[in-house]
């Protein structure tokens, strides 16, 4: 018997089933899941999963693909259809099919919501059948932030705390020591208020971003000090000038850091000389090549 899988508001074989590519939990990971216990085909602690279901949704700002009674009709008909009795019932929804922009859809698209099932072994007879093994691990939920992954949930939502407030990038901190980290999808820089070109070294904390470490062969060719160390947010506050770097902002200054100018206000000019070189670079000058 072939799988039923529902996707969008349709009941399609599962092997045929597919989501856009522009999918924002494809995307970004921009979405959450519930799975079900189905013993003797009832869902064991429903309310409890649906509960998590909602409370998840709030948490990322997404609203519930539809009633929570609806939701039940699908889920026992995934369930009917492919005629699990005793499995599980899985379901997941995203923000929805929407050009790639890390901040939420500013048209509101429809969450997207697929719901699947499957048979599992019975439910077993007793404990001593039903053993396993065990190894410690470092806890790295999220700890690999070097990695690009697409498992960019939080860079979303911090994206979006910056669009809300009518900011363009959020600068990100260790909540526990107040160093300042990374954009939500770009490097940082300061010129501090001593003068000197800050950037934070690369570690499991940040993305080495690949136009950090282009301008960073600028400077070096150009004689440019600068230094690669930790800095905290009173640092960041009293910098002179901040600016942004990544593949799509190139070195973009920052104006204003939550809601006061940075500086006085203007463009300084390191950013503007890095600005400058990097658009050399770019335009085909020297290591445009490399
Ligand atoms: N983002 N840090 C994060 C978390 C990033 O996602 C990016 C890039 C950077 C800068 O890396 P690079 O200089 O290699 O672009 C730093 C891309 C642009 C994006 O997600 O759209």
């Amino acid at each position: 018997m072939s799988k039923v899988a529902y996707v969008n508001g349709r009941y399609v074989a599962q092997r045929e089933a597919s989501v856009n590519v522009e999918d924002r939990g494809y995307q970004f990971g921009d979405g959450i899941y519930e799975v079900i216990h189905v013993h003797a085909g009832r869902f064991v602690d429903e309310a409890l999963h649906l509960d998590r279901l909602e409370r998840s949704l709030r948490e990322i700002r997404l609203p519930m693909p539809m009633p929570r009674a609806s939701l039940r009709v699908v889920l026992e008909e995934v369930v009917r259809r492919n005629r699990v009795t005793e499995g599980l019932v899985y379901m997941q929804v995203t923000r929805g099919v929407a050009r790639r922009d890390h901040a939420f859809p500013t048209r509101p698209v429809p969450p997207a919501l697929v719901v699947t099932a499957k048979r599992t072994l019975p439910f077993p007879k007793a404990a001593e059948g039903w053993t396993g093994t065990a190894v410690t691990v470092p806890d790295q939920r999220w700890a690999r932030c070097d990695i690009k992954t697409v498992n960019l949930l939080p860079n979303v939502l911090a994206r979006q705390a910056a669009r809300d407030q009518g900011a363009t990038e959020a600068i990100m901190f260790d909540p526990a020591t107040g160093m300042v980290r990374e954009g939500a999808s770009t490097s940082v820089w300061i010129v501090d208020a001593q003068g000197v070109l800050r950037t934070r070294p690369l570690d499991h904390a940040i993305l080495p971003g690949c136009t950090r470490a282009a301008l960073i062969e600028e400077l070096r060719a150009e004689g440019i000090a600068f230094e690669e160390g930790e800095y905290g947010l009173d640092v960041l506050r009293g910098a002179r000038e901040i600016f942004l770097t990544s593949a799509t902002s190139f070195v973009k200054p920052m104006l204003r850091l939550d809601g006061a100018p940075v500086g006085n206000g203007q463009v300084g000019p390191v950013a503007r000389r890095l600005f400058d070189l990097f658009a050399r670079r770019v335009q085909g000058g020297r290591n445009a090549a490399a």
